[in-house]
Formats: C-alpha cells, sequence, structure tokens
C-alpha cells in the first residue's frame, strides 16, 4: 500500500489523483492534502480521505477549512492536524509515513515542498512543470544524490517514459512532444490581438487549471515541456522537437538511432499518468476509457508555426543559454497570464512582457533554492514593471 501526500489536491491533477484513488482504496491511503484557498473542495476530500495533515495556503484559509468541517459535522476527534503555509507543505510532503508524493501544486509555491521530498529519496509523482523549468539543475542533482523516484505525470513526459523503457537510452536520437495547438490553432496571426480569455480557456482536447491553459493557448506550455524534458531525460534543447497533434492521442514519441519511432498512445485523460506515476513499474486497470479502435479516427501531425507562437521559440533559447533564464521565462509568465486572465492586457502582449523581462534580468547561476525563488521574485518584480507599459496600451 502507497501512502501518498498529494500537492495541489483540490486542483485539476489533485483530483484526478485522488479520483485514482478513489477506484483503488486498497492501494493507497491518503497522509497529507495540500491545498491554496479553496476550502470548500479540501473539506470534502477531508472527509472522504480521512488524511492525517490537511494545510491551506494562508492562516485566514485554515480558519475558513475549520468553519467548513464544523458545517460538514466531522467529529473534532476525527479532524486532520491542520496546518498552513509553506512550511506546512513542506512538512507534509517530507513526513516519513509518506512514500509517495504527487506534486501539483501550480507555480513556484510547489518547489521547495518538491524539491525537500526529493531529497528525502521518496517517489515524486511530478505534475508542477514549474518545478523543473525554475529549479531544473538543482532538483535533478538532488534526484541523483538521494535517489528520488521522479515521475513525470506530465502527459508527454510520461509518455516517454513509457517509450523509453523499451530500448537504451544510448541509442535514442530524438524526443519528438505532441501538442495539441491550443485553441488557436487556426485563428490568423493577425487576429490573436483580439482574443479574449474566454476564447483562450477553451482547450479543445483538455480540462486543466487557468494558468496552464492559456500557456497552451501561446504554446509556452509547450517550451516548459521542451525544458522539462531536457532535465528529465537528459537531452540537448536540439534534440526535443514539438509537433501539433490536434487529437491529443499521440503523447510522446522517442525515435532510436536507426530512425525507429516509438510512440505513447492513450485516451485523454489524465487519470492514466497519474495512475502510472503511482504504480511504477507496475500496471494496473485504470479508471480512464481504452481506445475504440473500431472506430473510424484520423490523426494529423503538423510542424508547430514558431512566428506565431514566438513563446515556443524563447523556451528553447532559455533552456540553451542556462541558468536561471529559464526560471525568469516562467516568472514572467506567470505575471503576464495573469494580467490577461484579468483583462490587462492583450494576448499578443503575454509575449512582448516575457521577452522584456528576459532582456532586463541578468542570467544567474542558482545555487539553493533560496536563489531560486529569490530570482523569481525579482522576475516578477520587472515583470509587473514592463506590465504597466503594456496595460496602458
Ligand atoms: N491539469 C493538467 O492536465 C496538467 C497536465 C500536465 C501538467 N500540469 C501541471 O500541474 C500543475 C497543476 O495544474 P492544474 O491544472 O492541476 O492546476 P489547478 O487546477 O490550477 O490547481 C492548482 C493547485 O495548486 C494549489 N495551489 C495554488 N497555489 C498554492 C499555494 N500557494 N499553496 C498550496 N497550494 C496551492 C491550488 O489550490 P486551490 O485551488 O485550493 O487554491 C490547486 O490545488 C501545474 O504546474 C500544471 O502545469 C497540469
Amino acid at each position: 500500500m502507497k501512502t501518498l501526500t498529494v500537492l495541489g489536491s483540490t486542483g485539476s491533477i489533485g483530483t484526478n489523483t485522488l479520483d485514482v484513488v478513489r477506484h483503488s482504496r486498497h492501494l493507497y491511503q491518503v497522509y497529507a492534502l495540500v491545498a491554496g484557498h479553496n476550502v470548500e473542495v479540501l473539506a470534502a476530500q477531508i472527509v472522504e480521505f480521512r488524511p492525517k495533515i490537511a494545510a491551506v495556503a494562508t492562516s485566514e484559509g485554515l480558519a475558513r477549512l475549520s468553519n467548513r468541517l464544523v458545517e460538514a459535522g466531522l467529529p473534532r476527534a476525527e479532524w486532520p492536524e491542520l496546518l498552513c503555509g509553506s512550511a506546512a507543505r513542506v512538512q507534509a510532503a517530507t513526513a516519513s509515513e509518506v512514500d509517495t508524493v504527487i506534486s501539483a501544486i501550480v507555480g513556484v509555491a510547489g518547489l521547495e515542498a518538491t524539491y525537500e521530498a526529493v531529497c528525502l529519496g521518496k517517489r515524486v509523482g511530478l505534475a508542477n512543470k514549474e518545478v523543473l523549468v525554475s529549479g531544473g539543475k538543482l532538483v535533478m542533482d538532488a534526484v541523483r544524490e538521494h535517489q528520488a523516484e521522479l515521475l513525470p505525470v506530465d502527459s508527454e513526459h510520461n509518455g516517454a517514459h513509457q517509450c523509453l523503457r523499451a530500448g537504451n537510452r544510448q541509442q535514442v536520437s530524438k524526443l519528438i512532444l505532441t501538442a495539441s495547438g491550443g485553441p488557436f490553432r487556426n485563428t490568423p496571426k493577425e487576429q490573436l490581438a483580439l482574443v479574449t480569455p474566454r476564447q483562450a480557456l477553451k482547450h479543445p482536447t483538455w480540462r486543466m487549471g487557468n494558468r496552464i491553459t492559456i500557456d497552451c493557448a501561446t504554446l509556452m506550455n509547450k517550451g516548459f515541456e521542451v525544458i522539462e524534458a531536457c532535465w528529465l531525460f537528459g537531452f540537448a534543447p536540439s534534440e526535443v522537437d514539438v509537433v501539433i497533434h490536434p487529437q491529443s492521442t499521440v503523447h510522446a514519441m522517442i525515435e532510436y538511432s536507426d530512425g525507429s519511432v516509438l510512440a505513447q498512445v492513450s485516451a485523454t485523460d489524465m487519470r492514466m499518468p497519474i495512475q502510472y506515476a503511482l504504480t511504477y513499474p507496475d500496471r494496473q486497470p485504470a479508471p480512464v476509457p481504452k481506445i475504440n479502435w473500431a472506430e473510424a479516427r484520423q490523426w494529423e501531425f503538423l510542424p508547430p508555426d514558431f512566428e506565431k507562437f514566438p513563446l515556443l521559440k524563447l523556451a528553447y533559447q532559455c533552456q540553451e543559454a542556462g541558468g536561471s533564464a529559464a526560471c525568469t521565462l516562467n516568472a514572467a509568465d506567470e505575471i503576464a497570464v495573469e494580467a490577461f486572465l484579468e483583462g490587462r492586457i492583450g494576448f499578443l502582449s503575454i509575449y512582448e512582457i516575457v521577452s522584456e523581462t528576459l532582456t532586463r534580468m541578468p542570467v544567474r547561476t542558482p545555487r539553493t533554492i533560496e536563489d531560486i525563488l529569490e530570482i523569481d521574485r525579482e522576475s516578477r518584480t520587472l515583470a509587473r514593471d514592463s506590465l504597466r507599459l503594456y496595460a496602458a496600451v
């Protein structure tokens, strides 16, 4: 039986993780649930999964969570230990009872707890791509030093992980990551200036949190995935290709040196990679529909348009540059996406703000998690500064 901490339990990945648990209760027990502000969902999860620890982002959230548990009628003797803040996230991820951590907080708020779990050699199912985008070198050094198991939950990397098991890593020539192309795949470039947050939040194939959905619309998300793949599997950026595959059924492909290509194919459902990360190297029946091969289907594969989606190219350049460039890329993008969602800037200004922040922020070599968090803070300040210019336009 695996004992789990779910970081980001109230989000899209978190709730899918708990659904996997719900379908195989004999395989898992939930030790800790960690959320941000959504105490309604967290309280319901506490009642259902009975964790020993539950944590939220702030003390104000903690008070609201207590009220919710009272309203839910859960006797106080059955409440978990209630905690808040970044120390609570670390405590939940590093508890000795826990063997597996699902890292599914959005943004750098999940970095420290994920890193500390890695440093204790735990299995980490990694959905939070910002962990490797911001702190790739530090985290991967810790994975090697502490022999942690870092299993990708991002569907593309999970697909690559599966394809890599079929052959010798030394004989791999390329990783091909698929991308749905997002809601604006067929929108002419000239019209992108006018697209609204509502249109951008309509992802054609996946239902996810707001930030990643906007990142899919700009292809920034695919850029982050290129960076994540480089760290996870030891690829150079030039060895990672992106191909647009609107059906999102082939998740990744690995090309071996003889030109043979292996693809991982499964339903468009995150419970598949989540369960893989939990049960690896075993496989279990998953609560996911299987592909019906009797149904006629067509798959398309198209090259990405780097001109129309320049953030993808920027991600390659940041990974080539090394140091803190990708950390700044992520921080600036988060600020710009937030501003776009609030209607303060247009869609195309996301790129402008990110690229201007990268130009203004010197590349440094972070040596600790605190260095990364400091670079993240400074990058955000610069991005907010640039935002003022574009928000005024
Ligand atoms: N969704 C997908 O299919 C998918 C696929 C691949 C990778 N990912 C990656 O997985 C991560 C999560 O994505 P998502 O789609 O699940 O996002 P989401 O639905 O927005 O959920 C984010 C989670 O993070 C929590 N959170 C935010 N700030 C926090 C803080 N300061 N302290 C503690 N918890 C905090 C949220 O809590 P509250 O809601 O309670 O505030 C929520 O539980 C992202 O890095 C994303 O890129 C997602």
